[in-house]
């Protein structure tokens, strides 16, 4: 629960806008690293102008670094909103991931280091080469043809942190069917909701995935969720935790059944440049979440080159890479699988939880894998420093060289922690800001270029034209906060969202003409360093995780109890952003503490854990304008215990918000 020390959002903000201190990239960092690519800020400096003066000399010379069957004719021949890159080109990113590495004789380095959860006395552990990852990718591929999937068909997919989640994505790319991978830790609604949206009819689960001990139980909840769709006709089972599950002849298969059968090859299918790739559904401001669309040539070339300079991946190096991130969101998309395997660059896999079983799980994988580039959220962050210093300071962590993070901002305490506690001063902290939308970095440092600011995100990457305007699209004055926008597009910018081109249009490219919306509010200082301010829409970050409030409030109202609700987000010391719920119920239903766990629950049940309110309070009435309109920021103000000077002249009822504040 949110209590006393939680951290203030409004200090939080302040300490932002006086932050000054300035981190020059570590002298000993080139050396450690084993070279910088990009070594000081002019060269990024003159690397920048380049790639915005003449993008298409610049993306196409990272693009020659990689494969193609047959080349592009148009670097980038189309730009907002029907964005198109590499046209004619055609490729295939699973072969770059894989093939291209057996190819260049490297099939026997390491591909993937995985490691599992339960920990009796050592971790299972283990470790995939680029050969093993053909091998079980072909076989995979095969089983999905089998099981009738062709090019076009979204392969639903809903496993834990296992190497054959890796594995199933890249089958599906390497048959070029689009995948709709959903996090383990969504509903069975959830997933019936985005299989309907996708048309899916095939999902590959788990029979259960292990967390902080027990199982969560994936196959339960498939099964659950073919209760709200009929469209699922095959559920492709991997087992992991051998816990007991229900099974439906002729609908499920067993993964070792099929895959273990099939022949180790499988030709990569040749994809056009823009063909889709994924489908990841995200949260908006309105509605049901939407699947988001990237295709495979500019998104390969993007996550390639981004996993490279950002994280400053040299193969043949020792280095190991590891992002904490679940495969289920976009960060584990292009920065667990597609980005790290065409670098060559082992990329770690875990499967659990970072305080399983005990608090310097993560510490311990940092020491016995050799972690050189670690990269995980604030949100985790601060729970590290919360479980106290003791913990990494047990562990050898002077294999890392470069930290990064992603998900919200990081506040300056959280920074400095990071970067003393883990780093100990001597590895350059990359905060990447990017969206689902945008498919890789977006405002990030250069380790060996630039100097860095906590909690500021820096600078663009190459070919991002990135600003802060107004709603005419004009840029506002240093330090003054606007929108935050692209101007002209990247390889990996969305296609559209699945389904509803009205949506994609109105939500990305409608309020400020020819650029790209991102829905964050930022700021520019007088160096250039970008600071994200928050979000513009009712969209709120739980953990690094993107919550539409209109979504959990349509979850509290399908519950009998509920008429009216109002969700707001609240400061919250480890998730950044907490949940708030103001709900009226219906007449009759009495206010109780077990009605506010089952509304908990519901909500639960309709989105998943992450959805859950953290704050809870019945109200008669919710305060409103006189047009009816749910006065949020004043909700905020209750939320957070604050005391508002806040406008309240058109507040409709004065007595709603002082029977909100008194009620505890
Ligand atoms: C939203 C995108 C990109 C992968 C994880 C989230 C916020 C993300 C940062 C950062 C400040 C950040 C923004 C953005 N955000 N990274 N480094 N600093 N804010 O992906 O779920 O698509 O959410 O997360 O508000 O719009 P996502």
């Amino acid at each position: 629960m949110i209590g006393e020390s939680q951290m203030s959002e409004q200090s939080n903000i302040e300490s932002i806008l006086t932050e000054s201190r300035v981190f020059e990239p570590p002298q000993s960092f080139n050396e450690r690293i084993g070279g910088a690519y990009i070594p000081s800020l002019e060269a990024y400096e003159e690397l920048y102008r380049r790639s915005i003066d003449s993008p298409n000399d610049f993306w196409s010379e990272v693009a020659d670094e990689l494969d193609w069957f047959e080349k592009w004719n148009t670097v980038c021949s189309s730009g907002f909103p029907d964005v198109k890159w590499f046209e004619g080109g055609k490729t295939n990113l699973c072969h770059n991931c894989v093939d291209r590495q057996i190819n260049m004789g490297h099939g026997d380095d390491i591909a993937i280091i995985w490691e599992g959860e339960p920990y009796d006395g050592a971790p299972e552990i283990k470790k995939l080469t680029y050969s093993d990852l053909h091998a079980e990718v072909c076989k995979c591929a095969n089983a999905l043809k089998e099981l009738g999937v062709k090019k076009g068909d979204v392969v639903t997919i809903y496993m834990g942190m296992v190497p054959e989640l890796a594995i199933a994505v890249l089958a599906c790319a390497r048959i070029g069917a689009p995948h709709s991978v959903i996090f383990g830790g969504f509903s069975s609604q959830a997933i019936a909701d985005r299989v309907e949206d996708a048309k899916s009819t095939i999902v590959i689960t788990c029979d259960g995935s292990w967390r902080r001990g027990s199982v969560v139980p994936l196959k339960d909840n498939v099964d659950a969720a073919t209760q709200f769709t009929e469209l699922i006709d095959t559920v492709l089972v991997l087992k992991r935790c051998e816990n007991d599950i229900n099974w439906q002849d002729g609908r499920d298969v067993w993964w070792h059944d099929i895959c273990d059968r099939q022949d180790e090859d499988c030709q990569c299918e040749s994809m056009d440049a823009e063909d889709m790739l994924f489908l990841l559904y995200t949260s908006g401001s309105t509605g049901k979440p939407k699947g988001i669309m990237h295709t495979t040539g500019g998104y390969m070339v993007y996550t390639y080159l981004t996993s490279k300079w950002v994280f400053n991946l040299i193969p043949g190096k020792d280095h190991v890479y590891w992002c904490t991130a679940d495969v289920g969101w976009i960060t584990g998309h292009s920065y667990i699988i597609y980005g790290l395997l065409p670098n060559r660059v082992p990329t770690l896999m875990y499967e659990g939880a970072p305080n399983f079983p005990d608090a310097a799980r993560f510490w311990d994988i940092v020491e016995r894998h050799n972690v050189t580039q670690f990269y995980t959220a604030p949100t985790a962050i601060r729970a590290f420093m919360k479980w106290g210093d003791e913990h990494p300071n047990k562990h050898d962590l002077s294999s890392l060289k470069v930290l990064g993070t992603v998900g919200e901002p990081i506040n300056p305490e959280a920074w400095m922690w990071y970067r003393k506690v883990i780093g100990n001063s001597e590895c350059p902290i990359v905060d990447t800001w990017w969206q689902t939308e945008t498919g890789g970095h977006m405002l990030t440092p250069l380790p060996g270029a630039t100097p860095t600011t906590p909690g500021s995100c820096t600078r663009p990457f190459f070919g991002i034209d990135a600003a802060v305007v107004d709603d005419d699209g004009n840029e506002v004055g240093e330090n003054e906060g606007g929108l935050l926008v692209v101007r002209q597009s990247w390889p990996s910018t969305l296609r559209g969202v699945f389904g509803d081109r009205d949506r994609f249009i109105e939500t990305y490219f409608s309020r400020v003409e020819d650029m790209y919306l991102a829905g964050d509010s930022a700021r520019k200082d007088e160096r250039g360093n970008f600071w994200i301010m928050g979000r513009i829409d009712d969209v709120i970050n739980v953990s690094g995780h993107r919550l539409g409030t209109m979504e959990v409030e349509s979850s509290l109202v399908s519950h009998e109890s509920v008429v009216e609700a109002a969700v707001v987000g609240v400061p919250h010391e480890i998730k950044g952003t907490g949940i708030a719920a103001f709900c009226t119920l219906a007449s009759g239903i009495e206010p109780s503490d077990v009605l506010k766990d089952a509304l908990r629950k519901h909500v639960g049940e309709e989105i998943g854990a992450i959805a859950k309110p953290d704050i809870l309070k019945f109200t008669d009435a919710l305060p409103k304008t006189r047009s009816g309109k749910i006065m949020r920021r004043l909700l905020r103000d209750v939320a957070a215990g604050t005391d508002s000077n806040q406008d309240v002249t058109t507040l409709e009822d004065f007595t709603v918000l002082a029977k909100l504040r008194d009620e505890e």
